[in-house]
């Protein structure tokens, strides 16, 4: 973080200085998790119903913390007394962008892929400023001004992933850090549950976008109808990116080597490069596309811009991670996280690899559906099925419809079959894999994760996560 006085900490966050130096200096991080704190840090304590954060404070300052922002007083303890903590970070969060002039914030949302565009991204800015991108998923109340805080004078791009569980979400987290570059990627069903409709969930997106200012950017998906209708809730000029014909950054000639992997020629208003990812998947087109649209905007010429998009690796783990075990065995580890979007891109994925062997789908439940719960999974189970996967093992009773999709599909040469748990699946796996065969594993988290953890373990590969 910038540093600050615990005075200025204070006067942000509209807290009460207790037993504290107001001139103490914050120099470290904020964290809410003591064993992060480090000297000059501030810790923040959350008072949990299991854990209480205040029950950390003094060891948080015997580590180094220069005060505590938290709800009560701990004796001995400097404090910063607010009436809530959660509401505190976001100010404090909001202190730091407003003390940044330099700093360009730029907000991704979408209903799959932000982590996956905001590292590709954070890959692209850093080749021309530094930048704050830090892996994995930050996009709530909490992570969000919590990665906020990371900038400090150096940083020139913040790269912000931001979500909504409903209406109003993501107006909130604009106004923590207040975006001058928007990227709108896709409009889906995740969340559904939360949201009742797709067209709420366009509604929560399309915040992002309102909160521009009218000299800020927003980059929105034109093969999304209801990513591009977000044009008209701007002030900002919009630029977009896909492979529809009238796209300013757009793809043509795509094509999907054995792993996956695309190469497509780049058309941008300077003119045409061709580009090779190293990722796996289709849908890295449309992700790549949006991040090319906003490094171009930023002044990375063509041609950078074409070897940059060819560099690009995965930064967070658990997302089309792909590997290749000694045995031939290639597995898909996507198991962070699942709706029947990125269901169906990870299985056109698995479709695209197919070699020598059998393709083979470990899927799990996917969460947060509600009312379209038992028909999104049955709909990824005929999706399966039509795209012609081998095997199909559906893992857990939750995610039944799955099966039950999969079969119901007449003419299907494959096999499905419904597992009690991860446990069975690495079973059956263990039995049946063959060299050649490439294995997809996908689920919304709910421990799907040990079946790809247990296929790398078996291949003699260090776990990663
Ligand atoms: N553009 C896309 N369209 C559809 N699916 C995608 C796209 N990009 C990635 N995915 C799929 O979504 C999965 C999750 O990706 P990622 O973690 O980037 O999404 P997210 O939007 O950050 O999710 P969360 O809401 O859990 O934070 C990927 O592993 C992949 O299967
Ligand atoms: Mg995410």
């Amino acid at each position: 973080m910038i540093p600050l006085s615990l005075a200025e900490v204070a006067s942000a966050v509209d807290g009460r200085l207790v037993a504290a130096d107001p001139d103490a200096r914050v120099t470290g991080s904020v964290e809410f998790d003591s064993r992060k704190i480090g000297p000059g840090g501030l810790f923040v304590a959350f008072p949990g119903e299991k854990v209480d954060g205040h029950d950390y404070a003094a060891g948080a300052v015997a580590a180094g913390a220069v005060g505590v922002l938290g709800t009560r007083e701990v004796p001995g303890v400097p404090m910063v007394l607010v009436d809530d903590a959660l509401s505190a970070m976001a100010c404090l969060a909001r202190a730091v962008v407003d003390r940044l002039p330099g700093l360009t914030v730029i907000g991704v949302t979408g209903s799959s892929g932000k982590t996956t565009t905001k590292d590709l991204l954070g890959q692209l800015t850093v080749r021309l400023g530094p930048t704050v991108a830090p892996a994995g998923t930050f996009n709530n109340e909490l992570g969000h001004p919590y990665t906020v805080m990371q900038a400090n004078p150096e940083t020139r791009y913040l790269v912000l992933e931001k979500s909504a569980r409903g209406v109003g979400h993501i107006r909130y987290l604009c106004e923590i850090a207040p975006p001058r570059i928007s990227v709108v990627l896709n409009v889906g069903v995740a969340h559904i549950g939360e949201f009742g409709s797709v067209e709420t969930i366009a509604l929560a997106k399309g915040e992002l976008v309102e909160a521009l200012p009218a000299d800020g950017l927003a980059v929105l998906n034109a093969d999304d109808p209801l990513v591009a209708a977000m044009a008209s809730r701007t002030r900002a000029r919009v630029v977009r990116y896909g492979e529809s014909g009238d796209a300013d950054v757009r793809a043509v000639d795509v094509t999907l080597d054995e792993r996956g992997r695309a190469s497509y020629t780049l058309v941008t208003p300077e003119g045409r490069a061709p580009v090779r990812l190293g990722l796996t998947g289709r849908h890295q087109v449309s992700n790549s596309l949006a991040a090319a649209a906003v490094a171009r905007e930023l002044g990375m010429p063509l041609a950078d811009l074409a070897a940059a998009l060819g560099e690009l690796g995965l930064v967070s783990t658990r997302r089309m991670d792909v590997f290749e075990r000694p045995d031939g065995v290639t597995v898909i580890d996507d198991s962070y996280n699942a709706n029947p979007a990125s269901m169906g891109v990870a299985l056109r994925a698995l479709a695209s690899m197919r070699g020598q062997g059998r393709t083979v789908a470990v899927l799990g439940y996917m969460a947060e559906l509600g009312d379209f719960e038992t028909e999104g999974h049955q709909q990824v189970g005929r999706l399966a099925a039509e795209l012609g996967i081998d095997r199909l093992l559906v893992v857990g009773e939750p995610a039944a419809p799955i099966h039950e999709g999969a079969t119901a599909v007449g003419n299907w040469g494959g096999e499905s079959v419904l597992l009690t748990d991860q446990a069975a699946a690495v079973e059956v796996l263990r039995g049946e894999l063959r060299p050649g065969d490439v294995v997809l594993v996908k689920g919304s988290r709910y421990r799907t994760w040990e079946v790809a953890d247990a296929l790398r373990a078996a291949a003699g590969n260090e776990v990663t996560s």
